[in-house]
C-alpha cells in the first residue's frame, strides 16, 4: 500500500470509505461530506493519510486531529481509522497506523483518543494491538436504528 497524506481531491474517496459503512449496526449512523473531509485537513494540528494500492484505489484512510482546541489540551487528540470494507484484514490498517502514530507524536500529541462502539470488536483488538488501553464505556451515549448504544474509549499515553 503507498501512504501518502491527504490531498483535497481525496475527499471524495475517503468520504466513499466512510459512508461505506453507514447502516452498519455498531459503527457509522450519520455519513461524511466531502467538504468535512476537506475541512479537517486544513486543520493546522490534523493530519489525514490515505492509503492507494498501485492502480491508485484508495483502500483506507487514518487521521489523528486535537482532542480540544482549548490551550489545556494541545498536547491531546483523537484518532479515527476506516479501511475499505474490500481491503479490512491484509495489513493495510497496520501500515497506517505505523505512520499515523509516529506523526501524531510529531505534531506533539502524547496523548491520543480512540472512540469505538462497543460492538466493534474488530477495531477494539486492533486498538489494543497498538498500544491502545480500556479507559472505560460511555453507556447508551449513541443512537442507531431505535437503540441506545455503548462507546468504549481507549487512550494511549
Ligand atoms: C479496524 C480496521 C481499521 C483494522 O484495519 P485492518 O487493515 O482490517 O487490520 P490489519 O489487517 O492491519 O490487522 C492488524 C491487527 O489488528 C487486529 N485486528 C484487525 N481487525 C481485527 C478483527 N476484525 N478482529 C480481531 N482483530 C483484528 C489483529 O490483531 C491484526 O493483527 P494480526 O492479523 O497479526 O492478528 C479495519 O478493519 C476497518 O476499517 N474496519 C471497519 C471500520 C472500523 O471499524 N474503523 C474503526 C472505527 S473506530
Amino acid at each position: 500500500m503507498i501512504i501518502r497524506q491527504a490531498r483535497e481531491e481525496d475527499a471524495p474517496d475517503i468520504a466513499a470509505v466512510f459512508n461505506a459503512y453507514i447502516g452498519k449496526s455498531h459503527m457509522v449512523t450519520v455519513g461524511r461530506s466531502p467538504k468535512e473531509c476537506v475541512d479537517l485537513m486544513q486543520n493546522k494540528r490534523a493530519q489525514v493519510l490515505v492509503g492507494h494500492d498501485f492502480r491508485g484505489w484508495m483502500m483506507g484512510y487514518a487521521s489523528v486531529k486535537p482532542y480540544s482546541e482549548r490551550g489545556g489540551y494541545a498536547g491531546a487528540a483523537e484518532v479515527s481509522i476506516f479501511m475499505d470494507p474490500q481491503h479490512t484484514g491484509k495489513g493495510g490498517g497496520q501500515d497506517l497506523y505505523d505512520v499515523l502514530l509516529p506523526t501524531a507524536l510529531r505534531l506533539g500529541y502524547h496523548h491520543l483518543t480512540a472512540k469505538i462502539w462497543t460492538a466493534n470488536d474488530g477495531s477494539i483488538r486492533f486498538h489494543e494491538r497498538n498500544g491502545f488501553k480500556l479507559v472505560g464505556i460511555q453507556h447508551g451515549i449513541g443512537m442507531s436504528g431505535g437503540r441506545r448504544i455503548d462507546m468504549t474509549i481507549m487512550e494511549r499515553v
